[in-house]
C-alpha cells in the first residue's frame, strides 16, 4: 500500500514542485491551500504534469475542523508542512500578522496530527535561522538567530518541534533549512512569478529581462565578498522538492527530530547571478550599484555533507539550468495568456 501524505501549502513554490515529485515517486496525496499566494490552475497543472490525481482541499491549516475533516477520511501518514506567510519586509511591518498565522497554522496542525496519532512531520524551515554566520560554509550544528519576524517565526517553529520530540520521542521530525530557492519545473508550467515588485533576486531579474522592470537593483557592491556584492547558496526548485522525497523517506524509516541544509554548497555573487542569466537566455540585464539592503548579510552558502550522508540528498542542477528554467516559465506563462 503506498503511502498517502498531506501537503499544507502545496500549490505554492516549493510546495507545487514537491507534489510533482512525491506523485512521480508513488505517494498518494492529500494537499490543502487557502491560495493566499498561488492560484487554483496550479492544481491542474501538477495534475497535467504528473498524469495522477490526488484530493484537494481549499481551506486555512489553522481551520481544525477543517484539518478533522481530513485527518477523519484520509487516514494521512505523514504530514508536509509548507503553508506560512514568508516576505521578510511584510514581516517587519507586520509581526503580529506573521507570529499568528505561522505559529497558529503549526500549532493547529501538530495538536489535529496528535489526536489522529499521526506523528511523521517535514518541517519548511530556512537558512534565515543562522543569522549572520560567524563562518563559511554553514553547518547545521551553528548557532542560531534571527534577523527578522519571518525569521523568527521558523526558529520558534524549530523549538515547538524539538519540545514535543522532548516530550514523545514517537515522532518523527526532519527540518528542513532551504538556501535560495530559484528555477521552475523543467515543463515551465509551474514556476515563481510574484503579483508587483519581487524582492527576491530571480524573480526582479527574470522581469527585468522581459522589460516589466527597467534595470536591476543590486543592493552594494561593498561586502567582504569576491566582487563585492552579496553572495548566496541558489538551489533549483527541482532539487530542493527531491530534499523532500528523502525527508519523507527519512521520517518512515527512522524516529527521531534532524535539521538538515538543503543548499548547493556553492556561493555565487548577485553579479554572477547576472551573467549566469544573461548567459543562458541570451538576453541583457542591465543593472545598477545602490545601497545595501537592511538586514542583508554579505554571504551565506550551506555545507551540504550531513543532508547527503543522512538523507543520501545531492543537489545536481546547476546556476545556469536554474537561469533557464526561470526565465523558460515566464515565457510559457506568457504564451499560455495571449
Ligand atoms: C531572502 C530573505 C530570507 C528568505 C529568502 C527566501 C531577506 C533579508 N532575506 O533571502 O530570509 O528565507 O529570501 O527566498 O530578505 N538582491 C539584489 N537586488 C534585488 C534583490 C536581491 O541585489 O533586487 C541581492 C541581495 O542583496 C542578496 C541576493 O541578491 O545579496 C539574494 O537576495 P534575495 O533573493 O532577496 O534572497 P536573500 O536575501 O538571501
Amino acid at each position: 500500500m503506498s503511502k498517502k501524505i498531506l501537503v499544507t501549502g502545496g500549490t505554492g513554490f516549493i510546495g507545487s514542485h514537491t507534489c510533482c515529485l512525491l506523485l512521480e515517486e508513488g505517494y498518494e496525496l492529500v494537499v490543502i491551500d487557502d491560495f493566499s499566494n498561488s492560484s487554483p490552475e496550479v492544481v491542474s497543472k501538477i495534475k497535467e504534469i504528473t498524469k495522477r490525481d490526488f484530493k484537494f482541499y481549499e481551506g486555512d491549516v489553522k481551520d481544525k475542523a477543517l484539518l478533522r475533516k481530513i485527518f477523519k477520511t484520509e487516514k494521512i501518514d505523514a504530514v508536509i508542512h509548507f503553508a506560512g506567510y514568508k516576505a521578510v519586509g511584510e514581516s517587519v511591518k507586520e509581526p503580529l500578522k506573521y507570529y499568528r498565522n505561522n505559529l497558529d497554522t503549526t500549532l493547529s496542525l501538530l495538536e489535529v496530527m496528535e489526536e489522529f496519532q499521526c506523528k511523521k512531520f517535514v518541517f519548511s524551515s530556512s537558512a534565515t535561522v543562522y543569522g549572520s554566520p560567524k563562518s563559511l560554509p554553514i553547518k547545521e550544528d551553528f548557532p542560531l538567530s534571527t534577523t527578522n519576524p519571518y525569521g523568527t517565526t521558523k526558529l520558534i517553529i524549530e523549538g515547538i518541534l524539538k519540545d514535543l520530540y522532548q516530550a514523545d520521542p514517537t515522532w518523527s521530525v526532519a527540518i528542513l533549512r532551504y538556501f535560495n530557492p530559484i528555477g521552475a519545473h523543467p515543463s515551465g508550467l509551474l514556476g515563481e512569478n510574484p503579483n508587483g515588485i519581487p524582492n527576491n533576486l530571480m524573480p526582479y531579474i527574470v522581469k527585468v529581462a522581459t522589460k516589466e522592470l527597467e534595470i536591476l537593483n543590486v543592493f552594494g557592491d561593498d561586502y567582504d565578498t569576491k566582487d563585492g556584492t552579496g553572495v548566496r547558496d541558489y538551489i533549483h526548485v527541482m532539487d530542493l522538492a527531491m530534499g523532500h522525497v528523502k525527508a519523507i523517506e527519512k521520517v518512515f524509516k527512522e524516529n527521531k527530530l534532524d535539521c538538515y541544509n538543503l543548499g548547493t554548497g556553492e556561493g555565487y555573487s548577485v553579479l554572477e547571478i547576472v551573467q549566469a542569466f544573461e548567459k543562458a537566455n541570451h538576453i541583457q540585464v542591465p543593472y545598477r550599484i545602490v545601497e545595501r539592503r537592511s538586514g542583508d548579510i554579505a554571504a551565506c552558502y550551506a555545507d551540504p555533507t550531513y543532508a547527503y550522508e543522512e538523507l543520501g540528498f545531492k543537489a545536481e542542477k546547476g546556476i545556469e539550468e536554474m537561469c533557464r528554467d526561470a526565465y523558460h516559465y515566464i515565457e510559457v506563462s506568457k504564451q499560455e495568456n495571449k
